[in-house]
């Protein structure tokens, strides 16, 4: 390795790891590697440019607790998160998007036509539909994980040292026999992802907001199918066009109506919404 330069280093350095040949872990440590050195050359990386990198990234690590994932959010603002949910949506299946930061484990288990906002101010809707495979073969028990941003555009788990219960928000429901689930909520406003780390100086030094389209996220799973983690944006809402971490799809987007017909659904529901938003999820096979 006496004789190594700048052209011969990439291949030195993938030699240096005895991996399994043919391993996925060796393809994709391979491909960083010949991504990251190509990069290197091709843009003649300073020294301080390469410490900026670095430190940018010890600051991502630095504002990271287990209720923030600045990682996370990094990947999102530059479309790595939005790149990898395309990739492995299934045909057929309701299209990914982002997991976000904020994502918990363990949410409440509640009941069908529960009320997820528990006395929240805010537009009441009710968020329903069925969960099927793409033969509309309806998935009962299948299992909606939901959790959303208030009326203000805020996550309680961002509010806690305010008094905010971090599981406010967010729910499990269980589909019904005819793959049905549905509940009433309280409609989340807009918000702007966090900005006052790293990530936030990333947005401003390209001239970019923060913020996101109004949404609901999910995790749908069930036993036999591929679960899928994507968000609902309502069709009314600003950022569908410019959201800040390019989560919109078209196929995501609900229409958002009057609550005049919701008797007709025949639900019971905790609480009388004002709204109404119909959305389906679809789930391809496992594997
Ligand atoms: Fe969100």
């Amino acid at each position: 390795m006496r004789d190594i330069n700048q052209f011969t280093i990439t291949e030195a350095v993938k030699k240096t790891f005895k991996t399994e040949p043919g391993s996925r872990f060796e393809q994709l440590l391979r491909g960083f590697i010949d991504h990251l050195h190509d990069y290197t050359r091709e843009n003649n990386v300073t020294h301080a440019e390469w410490m900026g990198i670095l430190n940018f990234l010890y600051d991502c690590g630095q504002i990271s607790t287990p209720e923030r994932h600045e990682f996370i959010l990094l990947s999102d603002v530059i479309g790595f998160s939005a790149l990898v949910d395309m990739i492995n949506t299934k045909g057929g299946a309701t299209e990914g998007s982002n997991l976000g930061p904020f994502y918990l484990d363990n949410a409440p288990r509640m009941k069908l036509g529960g009320n997820l906002s528990d006395g929240r101010e805010g537009v009441s809707v009710l968020v329903h539909g069925r969960v099927t495979d793409s033969l509309h073969n309806p998935l009962p028990g299948a299992i909606v994980d939901t959790w959303q941003a208030d009326a203000s555009g805020t996550y309680p788990i961002q509010e806690q040292e305010q008094g905010q219960d971090k599981y406010d928000l967010r729910g499990v429901f269980e589909a019904d026999e005819q793959g049905r689930y549905y509940y009433t909520t309280v409609l989340p406003k807009p918000y702007t992802v966090p900005y006052d780390g790293p990530v936030g100086r990333l947005l401003r030094a390209g001239n970019r907001h923060a913020w996101r389209a109004a949404h609901l996220h999910y995790i749908v799973r069930a036993p036999g199918m591929s679960s899928i983690t994507t968000e609902i944006f309502f069709d009314n809402t600003e950022y569908l066009d410019n959201d800040a971490v390019f989560g919109v799809r078209k196929s995501l987007i609900a229409k958002l109506g009057p609550a005049s017909k919701v008797d007709e659904l025949g639900y019971s529901l905790e609480r009388k919404p004002d709204a109404v938003c119909k959305f389906d999820f679809v789930l391809a096979p496992e594997g």
